[in-house]
């Protein structure tokens, strides 16, 4: 396994492979890595002679400066899980190689629409962050292919958008989110709980599904079962922040011709923010 800081080599590594004829899946993260991560690698190893993984903490995508200061570093272990995958090339770019002219002088990609609603509404900038360093990633590793979980389905609407919109050549390739045996779905954020919170934070996965049915049945009901899933919530301990049902392609508010819903969750456990969904077929 190739570990390369340098985008000048990184670009010179990937013409060679490509002149060799070899495709190429990508596969971006912050690090950190979970089995989540591993398994969007594995999905990209499907499709394409050579893997690549870049690990960047993208100071554009966070507006709480604590957040990003704060955000875990494994660097050793990343490396040591992701050769174990088979994983061909890690990138691992410098702040200063991403964003030579710091973060105000930089050009930057916005999706209007999905990415001020929901979680945009609340981390404002947020998915022009994400838009941003993703295109700068794609312009670097010029794959065929690009993983990107379901978990952060949001992220994963915004980055269809952006690569239909801007006619990027390459395949998104959304990957089901992974969970822990109890159904928790992994999470960096995980590791913040207490023995405690651990125990209790599998009930939001459990409350997301219980909801789900409901409103599969009855989705004229639906802002009624959204209130009782969020007092379930409450009285187990968490703190409901957001719980959304709306268009899984547009995020807008569902409408009569809808055949499907996205519910998309937040909840605190403590000072852990914890996000779900799950989408589901409506019978309407
Ligand atoms: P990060 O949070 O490290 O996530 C990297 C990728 O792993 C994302 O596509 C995310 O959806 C996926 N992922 C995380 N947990 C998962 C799980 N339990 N099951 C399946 N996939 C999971 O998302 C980011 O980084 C950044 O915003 C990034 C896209 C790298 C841009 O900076």
């Amino acid at each position: 396994m190739q570990i390369i800081e340098d985008p000048k080599l990184l670009r010179s590594e990937i013409k060679k492979r490509k002149q060799q004829g070899a495709q190429v899946s990508f596969i971006p993260t912050m690090g950190n890595l979970h089995q989540g991560h591993l398994t969007l690698v594995k999905e990209g190893q499907q499709h394409a002679e050579v893997t690549v993984v870049s690990i960047f903490v993208n100071p554009m995508q966070f507006n709480n400066a604590n957040d990003l200061a704060n955000y875990p570093k494994t660097l050793a272990e990343d490396c040591a899980q992701l050769e174990q995958a088979g994983v061909d090339i890690v990138f691992i770019p410098t702040v200063d190689a991403i964003y030579p002219n710091g973060l105000e002088a930089q050009t930057f990609v916005e999706v209007p629409g999905i990415s001020d609603q929901l979680e945009g509404e609340l981390r404002p900038g947020h998915f022009r962050g994400v838009s941003t360093i993703v295109t700068k990633l794609f312009n670097l590793v010029q794959p065929d292919f690009a993983c990107f979980g379901k978990k952060d389905f949001q992220q994963l609407a915004v980055i269809k958008q952006m690569v239909s919109d801007l006619a990027m050549p390459i395949n998104i390739i959304p990957v089901e989110t992974v969970r822990e045996a109890s159904g928790l779905a992994m999470s960096s954020r995980n590791n913040k709980l207490s023995a405690d919170e651990k125990l209790l934070a599998p009930k939001i996965a459990e409350v997301m599904t219980e909801l789900g049915k409901k409103i599969q049945l009855n989705v004229k009901n639906c802002s009624q079962l959204v209130t009782e899933a969020s007092l379930t919530l409450d009285n187990s301990g968490f703190k409901t922040d957001e719980i959304h049902v709306v268009d899984p392609i547009t995020l807008a508010p569902l409408n009569e011709g809808s055949k499907q819903a996205v519910i998309l969750m937040a909840a605190f456990l403590g000072s852990t923010r914890l996000i779900d969904n799950v989408v589901v077929n409506l019978h309407q």
